[in-house]
């Protein structure tokens, strides 16, 4: 139904994606940003800044490749590097705004203090603050982007001895670069992405850096354990995990090996309790300390929503990690709110899409009946994929979550037909990186632009490697592309014929 009026709460990496497809989808977005800017968590603040809430460090940067970090229809500059700095991510936030004319959709400074729905579930009442004054609107839809990072765990019940402990103790998102920390004594406690970030960073500039856990996770689990450990051995290192690759957060730190061999980071067991002045690790050792930081993780909550029942239960159940299934009609969707082994930006785009068509009634969801079933057999498969962590329930693995969701909205690209009048374009699908851009090849929403996207990924990714120019004696490939075509086309009948038999 055109010129329905949607709410989107939050201007981050998942509010920008659902102004941009509500104006495709026809709909019109108002768009409330309770800071002054958009990029929500990539913003890098610091303490004084207008609501403080930034949760990244000067250094933080991107662990997922500019590729899959990006919009389906608009990729990141060729010049950025693979990995991108957080004021370049910003940067490429603020050229998408600018691009799609978004930021005219947004109001800033404008906090959601409550979400109402009517009796009647024709429309929802929102109460806004904006610069200390409260006004009230109605709308049709609600988007939820208030993100997934909005409160930091800080688990001092489980540390005995830290509140007589004498030093420092902050949580991650207090942290913001070294220069403080210079000849300190530092643990790290609990060792995600911040944690290892955090532990190399400090390792430069302390005394000493001890972190007591670890926990990477990555691609299939055989190839890739067996590849990490070609690089170094995680077990000689004291970094190998009690759960197999896939089953847990990634953890990527490239430079940890290094400041472990040469003594400046420590790996410690877990710590038992803290004194005045020390930590007693699970093993009976004791160090001596002057920081402590709990890269300990965030939860997250709603508080516009007012702890209600009838719309999110305890647990936050929501088919699909999208909608809410015991609301009488679906006028309210959450975009951004899971974890995918992967990247945000494509993923809370790809919500969006299937929320709008939800919105518009091009989309049915299921009955309540289906939607929690399908809620339960999900939770119960999470069990046996991941660690059964009540701290992570909201993991999901990317390609399959996005064909998922892709399916729902009948763009899943189809591969045998792409492959009939296109081999080109198939191959580098089968076999190159599931890149966003390859669910806007089909169905609603198809983008011209997403061949060349998918064709010109190579380029990209080479483009900021060669910053000087280097004089190439070697000769081209000697296979020509005929050959290779047909080899893949070969293997990819072959894989089709396995897969079905
Ligand atoms: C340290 C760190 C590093 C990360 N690195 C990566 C990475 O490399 N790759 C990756 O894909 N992901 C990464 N992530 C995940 C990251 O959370 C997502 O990439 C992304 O920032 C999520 O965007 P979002 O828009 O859903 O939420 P947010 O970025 O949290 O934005 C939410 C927005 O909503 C606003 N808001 C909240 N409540 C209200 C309200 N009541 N009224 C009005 N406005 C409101 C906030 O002000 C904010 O602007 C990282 C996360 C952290 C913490
Ligand atoms: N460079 C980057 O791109 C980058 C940098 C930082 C963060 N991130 C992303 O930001 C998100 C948040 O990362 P994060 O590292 O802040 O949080 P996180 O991934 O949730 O990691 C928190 C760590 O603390 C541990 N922990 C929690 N409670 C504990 C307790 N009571 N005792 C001991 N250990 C405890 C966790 O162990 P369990 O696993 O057992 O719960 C885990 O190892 C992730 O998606 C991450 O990928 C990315």
């Amino acid at each position: 139904m055109p010129g329905k009026r949607i709410a989107v709460i939050g201007a981050g990496v998942s509010g920008l994606g659902a102004i941009k497809i509500c104006l495709e989808e026809g709909l019109e977005p108002t768009c409330f940003e309770g800071t002054n800017d958009i990029g929500g968590l990539w913003r890098y603040q610091v303490r004084g800044d207008y609501e403080w809430q930034g949760k990244y460090y000067k250094s933080a940067t991107s662990n997922t490749s500019k590729e899959m970090t990006t919009y389906r229809d608009y990729p990141s500059p060729d010049r950025f590097p693979n990995y991108l700095h957080n004021s370049r991510i910003m940067e490429y936030l603020r050229m998408y705004a600018q691009h799609f004319d978004l930021t005219k959709h947004i109001r800033f400074l404008s906090k959601v203090h409550s979400v109402r729905k009517r009796s009647d579930f024709s429309c929802t009442d929102v109460l806004v603050e904006t610069t200390g004054k409260q006004e009230s609107y109605v709308f049709d839809g609600i988007m939820v982007c208030s993100g997934l990072y909005t409160e930091p765990i800080l688990p001092l019940q489980n540390f005995p001895g830290i509140n007589r402990f004498k030093g420092q103790y902050i949580h991650s998102c207090e942290y913001r670069s070294p220069e403080k920390f210079q000849g300190k004594k530092i643990i790290v406690v609990g060792i995600g992405n911040s944690g290892a970030d955090l532990a190399i960073e400090l390792s430069h500039v302390a005394s000493q850096t001890i972190l007591n856990k670890f926990y990477p996770t990555f691609l299939i689990n055989r190839w890739a354990e067996n590849k990490l450990n070609a690089r170094f051995n995680h077990d000689v290192y004291g970094l190998l995990p009690k759960h197999r690759l896939l089953s847990h957060q990634a953890t990527c730190g490239d430079d940890l090996p290094n400041h472990i061999i040469s003594g400046r980071a420590l790996i410690k067991s877990d710590v038992r309790e803290f004194t005045e002045t020390s930590a007693i690790f699970g093993d009976g050792t004791e160090e001596d300390l002057d920081v402590v930081i709990f890269a300990t993780g965030y939860t997250f909550s709603f508080p516009f929503l007012e702890n209600n029942a009838t719309v999110l239960d305890s647990q936050h159940s929501m088919f699909k990690f999208v909608f809410p299934p015991q609301l009488e009609k679906p006028t309210l969707a959450f975009i951004g709110i899971l974890q995918p082994v992967g990247a945000t930006i494509p993923t809370s785009e790809l919500q969006s899409r299937w929320a709008m068509r939800v919105f518009k009634g091009s989309n049915k969801l299921p009955s309540v009946r289906g939607m929690t079933a399908d809620i339960r057999r999900k939770r119960k498969r999470f069990g046996k994929e991941f660690l059964n962590n009540p701290r992570k329930t909201c993991r999901v693995q990317y390609v399959e979550y996005m064909d998922e969701i892709v399916s729902e909205i009948g763009a899943k690209p189809n591969l045998p037909s792409i492959f009939l009048w296109d081999p080109k374009l198939a191959i580098e699908i089968f076999f190159g990186p599931c890149t966003p851009y390859q669910y806007r090849l089909q169905g609603p929403g198809k983008w011209a632009g997403a061949r060349r996207a998918i064709l010109t990924r190579r380029e990209r990714i080479i483009k900021p490697l060669r910053s000087r120019t280097l004089i190439c004696d070697q000769p081209p490939s000697s296979v020509p592309f005929w050959l290779k075509s047909a080899c893949a086309a070969l293997l990819f009948v072959l894989t089709l014929v396995i897969i079905k038999g």
